[in-house]
C-alpha cells in the first residue's frame, strides 16, 4: 500500500509580493508602497499545497539553497501538510526568488515579475529518491521548461514510476524560450494526464485552433484538460469530450489558479471520480484560489469546493 497519494517533481522559490504603488522609479529614488508579503511560490509548491489542503498525502522533490529562503520554504511545506523529505538542501545554490510588483494605473491592474532562478532548475532525475517514487500512487511534474536539468532523464524516470504502479500528470506552464520542445514529446509519451492552459496547448500541439490542438494531444495522451481562465476548462479522454463553464467568484489575484486547478483534477483522477466530477472539482479549486493574494492562502478544502459545486447546481435547476 503506497504511503503517498502524490509525489511532486517541481521547482521551489519564494514569492516576494509588493503591492499598492509598487512601480519602481530609478535614479536612486526611494518609494513607499502599501504592502509587502513573502509567500511560498513555484508552481509545484502551490500544486502540492493545494493537494494537501484537499486531503491528499503529498510529498515533494525539489532543490533549495542552504539559506533563509530555503528554510522558509521547507517550513511552509511542512506547515501546509506537505512532506518535504525529497527536497535537497544545497550549500552551493541559492533558493529561487521571484519579486512580484503589483500596481494599478488609470484604473488598470498590472504586474511585473523579476525572477532569480537560483536552485529552481537544479533538480536532476538521479536526485529523485527512488524510495519515495516506489511509495506513491501518482507523480506530478510542474514547469517542465524551467526544470532544465530534469529534462534529460525525465522520460525514463516517469517510465520507472509507471513500472512501480504510479500514474503521471504534467503541467508544463509557459516556455520562456517559446521553443516548446526540449525533449517534451518523450516526457508526454509517459504522461497519463496533461494539464496545459489554452495558449500552452496551442503552442505545444503547434495548431492554430483549440479543437485541433485537443485532437492532436488526445491522440497521444490518455487524458487532456485545457484551462481557460474565467471560462473554465475543456477535457478530452479518447473520444470523450467535456466542457466545464467554470465558476463566477470575486477575483482578487489569479496567481497559481492553474496549479490549484491541477490539484483538484489530480484529486478526482486519483480517487477514481467521473471525468465530469473531476473537471468540476478542478474548476472550483481554481476559482476559489483567486479569492486572496498569492497562490496558497485561499486554496480550497474538499468541503469548500463541493459547496461551490452544489451552489452552481442549485442555480441551474432553479
Ligand atoms: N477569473 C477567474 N474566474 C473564475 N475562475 C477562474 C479565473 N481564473 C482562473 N479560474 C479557474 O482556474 C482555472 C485555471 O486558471 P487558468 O486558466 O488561469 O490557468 P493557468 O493559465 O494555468 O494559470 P497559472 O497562471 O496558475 O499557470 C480555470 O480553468 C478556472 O477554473
Ligand atoms: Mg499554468
Amino acid at each position: 500500500m503506497p504511503d503517498y497519494d502524490v509525489l511532486v517533481l517541481g521547482e521551489i522559490n519564494v514569492d516576494l509580493i509588493l503591492s499598492g504603488g509598487a512601480r519602481p522609479a530609478f535614479g536612486q529614488a526611494e518609494k513607499v508602497i502599501d504592502d509587502a508579503a513573502l509567500t511560498p511560490g513555484g508552481s509545484g509548491v502551490i500544486f502540492a499545497c493545494g493537494c494537501a489542503r484537499l486531503g491528499l498525502r503529498t510529498a515533494y522533490c525539489g532543490v533549495v539553497g542552504d539559506d533563509l529562503f530555503g528554510r522558509f520554504m521547507l517550513d511552509s511545506l511542512r506547515q501546509r501538510g506537505v512532506d518535504p523529505s525529497g527536497v535537497q538542501v544545497r550549500a552551493d545554490q541559492k533558493t529561487g526568488l521571484s519579486v512580484i510588483l503589483n500596481d494599478t494605473q488609470d484604473g488598470a491592474y498590472d504586474r511585473a515579475i523579476l525572477t532569480h532562478l537560483g536552485a529552481i532548475n537544479a533538480l536532476r532525475a538521479e536526485m529523485v529518491d527512488r524510495a519515495l517514487l516506489a511509495r506513491t500512487r501518482h507523480v506530478h511534474v510542474t514547469s517542465y521548461f524551467l526544470q532544465h536539468l530534469l529534462q534529460p532523464g525525465l522520460a525514463e524516470l516517469l517510465a520507472e514510476a509507471h513500472r512501480a504502479g504510479a500514474t503521471v500528470s504534467m503541467d508544463t506552464n509557459w516556455d520562456p524560450d517559446e521553443q516548446w520542445n526540449h525533449g517534451l514529446a518523450e516526457a508526454l509519451a509517459q504522461t497519463d494526464v496533461f494539464l496545459p492552459n489554452e495558449q500552452e496547448a496551442l503552442a505545444i500541439a503547434a495548431r492554430p485552433e483549440l479543437e485541433q490542438a485537443l485532437d492532436a494531444l488526445a491522440a497521444q495522451i490518455p487524458t487532456v484538460a485545457v484551462k481557460r481562465g474565467a471560462d473554465g476548462a475543456l477535457c478530452r479522454q479518447g473520444t470523450k469530450r467535456l466542457a466545464d463553464p467554470g465558476f463566477t467568484v470575486d477575483v482578487l489575484d489569479t496567481t497559481g489558479a492553474g496549479d490549484s486547478f491541477d490539484a483538484g483534477f489530480v484529486y478526482g483522477y486519483t480517487q477514481g471520480w467521473s471525468l465530469a466530477d473531476t473537471l468540476a472539482l478542478a474548476c472550483a479549486c481554481g476559482a476559489l484560489s483567486t479569492r486572496a493574494a498569492g497562490g496558497t492562502p485561499a486554496q480550497a478544502t474538499l468541503d469548500d469546493a463541493q459547496q461551490l459545486i452544489r451552489q452552481r447546481r442549485q442555480v441551474q435547476f432553479r
